[in-house]
């Protein structure tokens, strides 16, 4: 028994989507049909991601090497959907990774790039690729934070307060993005 998603030929950019969670999302989304772009550091790695991805699923595949934790690597994410598809329909902000630092050790630098990481990225990437789903007719956007957003682990203060900043800011996003059609969502993974 299958059920159509109605995901088939949908352009799905996943940040991080050259291991993990990301991966496996990206994967899931190519088995429905999807065209995928794998967003991370190092683009050999989401290159043979997405390779392996176009072979097993016969759905066009592709890595950009950005960090997302970055204005620039933000934008150079939102030019290569530009340049190479014109548009996207689902975004899925899911980049992210454990800080193992307490409040009295962590300088503000390690704040800051957790900010820019969990958070400025979303921020960012909407403000690039929404302009690209609106006229498509609407989207959607999935972002990763963890079950740390809501229920803290003592050892993670920076990852607990910036996951708990993007569950808020998808929470307003969803609102904002409403008479555009662009759905969006929060998953929170346990470990
Ligand atoms: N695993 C868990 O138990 C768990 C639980 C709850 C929530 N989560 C959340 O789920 C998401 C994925 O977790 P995971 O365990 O699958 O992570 P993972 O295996 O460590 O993979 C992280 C992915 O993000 C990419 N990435 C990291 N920093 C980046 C940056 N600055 N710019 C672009 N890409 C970046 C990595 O590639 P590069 O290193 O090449 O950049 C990689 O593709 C994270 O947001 C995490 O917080 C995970």
């Amino acid at each position: 028994l299958t059920m159509d998603l109605g995901l088939a030929g949908k352009v799905a950019v996943v940040t991080g989507g050259s291991v993990g969670i990301g991966l496996g999302v990206a994967r899931a989304l190519a088995r429905e049909g999807a065209e995928v772009l794998l967003a991370a550091r190092d683009g050999a790695r989401a290159g043979e991601a997405a390779r392996a991805i176009a072979a097993e699923f016969g759905t066009r595949a592709e890595a950009e090497a950005c960090d997302v934790a970055t204005a620039e690597g933000c934008a150079a994410l939102v030019e290569a959907v530009r340049a190479r598809w014109g548009g996207c329909d689902i975004l899925v902000n899911n980049a992210g990774t454990g800080s193992n630092e307490t409040i009295l050790e962590a300088p503000d630098a390690k704040w800051q790039a957790y900010w820019d990481l969990h958070v400025m990225a979303a921020v960012r990437l909407a403000r690039g690729l929404v302009p690209l789903m609106a006229p498509r007719g609407g989207g959607a956007i999935l972002n990763n934070a963890s079950i740390c957003a809501t229920q803290p682990l003592w050892y993670e203060p920076i990852y607990n307060v910036t996951k708990a900043a993007l569950l808020m800011l998808s929470k307003t996003m969803s609102t904002e993005f409403i008479p555009l059609n662009i759905r969006v969502n929060t998953v929170s993974p346990g470990l």
